[in-house]
């Protein structure tokens, strides 16, 4: 059997023995020292001026919607953009705050929205903003989808939840927009159990995205932010500053136990990133060998940290073929993410309209995944090499 991922951890044991010192020893557990600690090492090694943690990625995706909405960034009624391959809470949000959800095509052979993707649906639609997917650990062209949005106006978002590492010549992903969310779920490419972050070079950003990450008040802002916000509001004291509340905000905050994990996982990850690199490598070479299947473009991109393995069939009868065979060897499979949206049952109920997806629907029918992750044996890697071979 080949699960989807073997640990919640990096380094199970010692991750664990570290955690149960941790709380036994830890007198605050809530939000605090070890979150921001966190905060600042992941702003660092993702080259980002702020992280602010939260506690999972779809929490971090509403979050920065409703940040940008309490800045006038975004208001009801906006048309928002997205990959029509990506995860539900991308695209949930969009619509749960008041705004339209317009999903742009991804090319099949990157799995990713291309420029040219979201040039076609420009033809057509005036976006908003753009809250782009990279999908899987690939990623589209995405320097030429900045100059398209620069171009329209669009405010550029990215989704990096399933990329963190990912790189293409003019820098990581995550740092194309405006800002970037993660996921530190379990399977990704380090996990707090639950957890994810947004990371933005933004001041005003980062400073509205912690007043919406806990309930709308002051506290977890710096004090010239503080002072700032007091005054605008006549708010005279420490007392009253305590129970006031200035923008619409959720409770969506991490706890010490996220913070210190993170911090725990980060010194594995640029060795998990190689790893799955690696394995992804060497399990391609399979992929090119075999004309069933349809090898995924990556030559845009300097470095690929994988998040799980994409097979794309040449049609939807050769799916069904290696479903069975992945499934008969014990290997766990998954489809391509939310595939399509436009056919998951919550998108056809509050979004009217029908969008040529011509690539979405192709991966949808044509594509699954399995986990690519450093715990596979060399045991493993053959396994999945004899599955990936000709039917
Ligand atoms: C693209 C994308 N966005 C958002 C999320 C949500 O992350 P979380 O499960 O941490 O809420 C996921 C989860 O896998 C995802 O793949």
């Amino acid at each position: 059997m080949i699960p989807l991922m073997k640990n919640t951890f990096l380094n199970e044991y010692e991750t664990k023995k570290e955690l149960v010192d941790f709380i036994l020893k830890a007198k605050i557990l809530s939000m605090g020292e070890k979150c921001a600690e966190f905060e600042k090492a992941f702003a660092k090694i993702q080259g980002r001026r702020h992280c602010i943690l939260f506690n999972s990625g779809g929490s971090a995706n509403l979050a920065l919607l409703q940040a940008l909405k309490n800045l006038g960034r975004l208001k009801d009624g906006d048309t928002v953009g997205f990959s029509a391959l990506t995860w539900s809470t991308n695209v949930m949000p969009i619509l749960q705050l008041g705004m339209k959800a317009v999903p742009v095509d991804c090319e099949a052979q990157t799995l990713n929205c291309m420029a040219a993707n979201l040039a076609e649906t420009l033809k057509t639609v005036k976006l908003d903003a753009f809250f782009i997917t990279n999908a899987l650990g690939f990623a589209g062209d995405l320097s030429a989808i900045r100059e398209v949005c620069k171009t329209n106006g669009v405010l550029l978002i990215e989704d990096n939840c399933e990329s963190l590492g990912t790189a293409l010549p003019d820098g990581k992903t995550g740092n194309f927009g405006l800002a970037s969310t993660f996921s530190f779920f379990v399977a990704h490419h380090m996990s707090t159990i639950e957890g994810g972050c947004a990371c933005t070079d933004d001041d005003e950003l980062d400073e509205m995205l912690r007043i919406t990450r806990a309930n709308g008040w002051d506290r977890n802002l710096n004090f010239a932010a503080q002072r700032r916000l007091r005054e605008k509001h006549g708010v005279k004291s420490e007392f009253e500053a305590k129970y006031t509340f200035y923008d619409l905000g959720f409770n969506l905050r991490p706890t010490e136990i996220t913070g210190f994990l993170g911090l725990t996982q980060l010194k594995y990850l640029e060795e998990n990133c190689n790893v799955r690199q690696k394995n992804y490598l060497a399990l391609e070479e399979e992929v090119n060998n075999n004309p069933d299947l349809l090898p995924i473009q990556r030559g845009h991109l300097s470095f690929l940290s994988n998040f799980a393995f994409p097979v794309i069939c040449k049609n939807r009868e050769l799916r069904g073929k290696y479903i069975e065979q992945f499934s008969g060897d014990g290997v766990e499979i998954r489809p391509i993410i939310a595939g399509n949206m436009q056919r998951q049952p919550f998108f056809a109920k509050y979004v009217k309209g029908e969008w040529n997806l011509k690539g979405a629907e192709f991966l949808h029918e044509c594509g699954f995944y399995f986990g690519n992750y450093p715990e596979l044996t060399e045991a493993d890697l053959d396994m999945l090499k004899s599955c990936l071979r000709k039917y």
